[in-house]
């Protein structure tokens, strides 16, 4: 009998069930080609959950994950839900619980922008006519974002509010041995990020990673402020390889990679514990500005199915023929309103139905 894997298929608010629908389409298209026996099933989390369940993460979805293999999400959140307390909203109250309930401690978000579709990035044609490939290795579920204390209070002069940055030694180490491992199989370069200017937690952080560095002395790190790697980012994207960064600062720069590659609706994402397990979904939020326009751009969704298939069902043949595909349907200059000119661009729909055709009708070897 043929493998059988379950993937939790969870679409969310705003485009996310429209372009989780493309990525169907390209599980679809995968079974039938390649005989594998990938099956699916939904659940609500975010905004809908709250609508329908009275909650953004009920547990028939946690429990819907546990039993299955990986995770596809599509993206949480939306204006109606931003007047509910804080914890009970999509973001805090799904997205972060769920990444640490499964104990996602790493978040893996590729940038590339291959030179020939330079014209995709903002940046002048100098530099991006170089092409680039970063992989921003992020800490999820550490730091400020779930450090304690936070929270809102009240004195005699005015009301304020605090969070809490914090890392042990011991989940600097844990996110630096995967950003090590990743980079020996990269370029062997590692930008390691922090504001050790100012920062203890900071500190603690680059003498971790210093710390570690010995352990694999092919890799060349260096480390730059947080300052500063931004605008190195925008100056020289082509001499990076892999960025270690705290969760604040993964997030940020993140969205910067994905920018600069053309657009945020390409950037895919993997949040994985040390099985392997994990949530794949698109780096950009639920954008619902665009939602139901039939015009969000579909790539970041069928990218992440791919991650999902490398790093959890260790399908890298597939995974690689997913990621040519998208390559070439960008080749050939097919553009989804976010990376068009404003003029002339293809629906969703329509690009999840080519990357589908070419995948289904492609030619492969050695599958
Ligand atoms: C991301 C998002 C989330 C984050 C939000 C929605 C909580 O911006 O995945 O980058 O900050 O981690
Ligand atoms: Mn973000």
């Amino acid at each position: 009998m043929k493998k059988k894997y379950k993937i939790a298929i969870l679409p969310g608010d705003g485009i996310g069930p429209e372009v989780m629908k493309e990525a169907l389409k390209i599980i679809e298209v995968i079974n039938k080609r390649f005989k594998t026996n990938i099956i699916t099933k939904k659940y609500d989390i975010g905004g809908v959950a709250i609508d329908k369940h009275g909650v953004p993460l009920p547990n028939e979805t946690i429990s819907g994950c546990t039993k299955s293999n990986a995770i596809l999400l599509g993206s949480v959140g939306g204006e109606k839900w931003k007047k509910l307390p804080i914890n009970l909203q999509p973001e805090t109250g799904a997205l972060l619980k769920i990444r640490k309930h499964f104990n996602l401690f790493i978040n893996l978000r590729p940038s590339k922008l291959h030179r020939k579709l330079y014209k995709l990035s903002p940046l002048k044609k100098n530099i991006s006519s170089k092409g680039f490939d970063i992989l921003c290795v992020r800490e999820l579920i550490g730091g400020i974002y779930f450090g304690s204390p936070k929270g809102t209070k009240k004195n005699k002069e005015s009301k304020y509010s605090f969070d809490t940055e914090i890392y042990s030694e011991k989940e600097i180490t844990r996110i630096s041995h995967i950003a090590f491992k990743l980079a020996m199989k990269r370029n062997r370069k590692l930008v390691s990020v922090d504001k050790a200017n100012v920062l203890e937690s900071s500190i603690l952080w680059r003498q971790t990673v210093d710390k570690i560095s010995k352990i694999y002395p092919k890799v060349k790190v260096s480390h730059l402020y947080i300052d500063n790697a931004v605008m190195q980012i925008i100056n020289k994207p082509y001499d990076f390889d892999v960025i270690l960064c705290s969760n604040l600062f993964g997030d940020i720069i993140s969205d910067e990679c994905a920018a600069i590659s053309g657009s945020i609706g390409i950037l895919p994402s993997a949040s994985l514990n040390e099985n392997n397990f994990g949530i794949f979904e698109p780096a950009g939020g639920s954008a619902p500005d665009i939602a139901n326009k039939n015009i969000a751009n579909p790539i970041a969704q069928i990218l992440s199915l791919s991650m999902l298939l490398e790093h959890s069902f260790n399908l890298k043949n597939i995974s690689k023929i997913i990621n040519n595909s998208v390559n070439k349907v960008l080749l050939k200059g097919y553009r989804t309103f976010d990376i068009s000119d404003g003029k002339k661009y293809i629906t969703t729909k329509k690009m999840g139905d080519i990357i589908a055709n070419l995948i289904l009708k492609g030619n492969y070897e050695n599958i």
